[in-house]
């Protein structure tokens, strides 16, 4: 099911971000790799163009309003319209009792995994409104539906993608614009083993327990693979998806049913 126009991809730089520019391109999307990471954006440039799509890099800081201001600048002058927004970028926040976040740290986590997705909507709308035409992704989590002990910062900012989404889509449903958000389980790879040791230390448990115990909670016993949420997203940046928005759809082998 083709993509096409432009696509903007938030953390695009590694992880479930590359997948999906990866994806998207493959689907016939030129794509905007906007990351605050520009070490390893040219990886996700090189995909974007072996699909041979139009790749533009853009350092970004979502979290910082001048810096996504800047992003939907850059992307209007080079490609004239942008099709699709993927709010992917966030950070884990601290692994601490509540009252052991300290409120720094409290805000990082929000301003980078909520504020961050807003400002890109936010500066982002006008255009799509403009061409009566927008799909917006929002990557919340499962941790937005069910509780994760240690993870209040995150948890919190999960649930309010989820909020965001709900609303935004009622909003902006009449301009052709739809509005979701994808939840994904445990998904494999180097964040979600990073994960894992810490809540071993907390737990004075090993990483391999965690990681078991993580697998049993889902149906299939399984971690997610970053290219299931990439086919996920890139289904709802498409046409065949039109009816579907508001939606909070779970990519998690099982772990979360509601
Ligand atoms: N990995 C998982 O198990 C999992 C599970 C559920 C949800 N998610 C969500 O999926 C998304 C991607 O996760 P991932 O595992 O690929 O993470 P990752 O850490 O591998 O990649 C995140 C990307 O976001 C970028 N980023 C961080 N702060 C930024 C900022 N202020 N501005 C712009 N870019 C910024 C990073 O540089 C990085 O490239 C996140 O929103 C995460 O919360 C991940």
């Amino acid at each position: 099911m083709p993509t096409t126009g432009t696509a903007i991809v938030t953390g695009g730089s590694r992880g479930i971000g590359r997948a999906i520019c990866t994806e998207l391109a493959e689907r016939g999307a030129d794509v905007v790799v906007a990351d605050i990471d520009t070490d390893r954006i040219q990886g996700s440039v090189d995909a974007v163009e072996a699909a041979g799509q139009e790749a533009l890099p853009i350092r970004t800081d979502i979290s910082n309003f001048d810096s996504v201001r800047d992003c939907i600048d850059q992307t209007l002058a080079r490609f004239g319209s942008v099709e699709m927004l993927v709010n992917n970028a966030g950070i884990a926040g601290p692994t601490a009792a509540c009252e052991d976040v300290s409120p720094d740290e409290w805000d990082q986590t929000l301003n980078v995994n909520l504020r961050g997705g807003f400002y890109m909507c936010r500066e982002v709308l006008p255009a799509m409104k403009e061409a009566g035409y927008g799909r917006i992704v929002n990557i919340a989590s499962v941790t937005g539906k069910r509780p994760l002990v240690n993870r209040t910062p995150y948890a919190t900012a999960k649930m309010g993608i989820i909020g965001f989404t709900r609303t935004l889509a009622a909003e902006v449903g009449r301009h052709d614009i739809n509005v979701n958000a994808v939840c994904p389980g445990s998904v494999d790879g180097p964040r979600i083993q990073r994960v894992f040791e810490q809540q071993a230390e907390m737990d004075d448990r090993s990483p391999r327990e965690v990681e078991q115990e993580v697998r049993d909670e889902s149906a299939r016993r399984e971690l997610v693979d970053r290219e299931t949420v990439a086919n996920t997203v890139a289904y709802l940046c498409s046409e065949d998806s039109r009816q579907i928005t508001g939606q909070d759809i779970n990519v998690s082998a099982g772990k979360v049913m509601y």
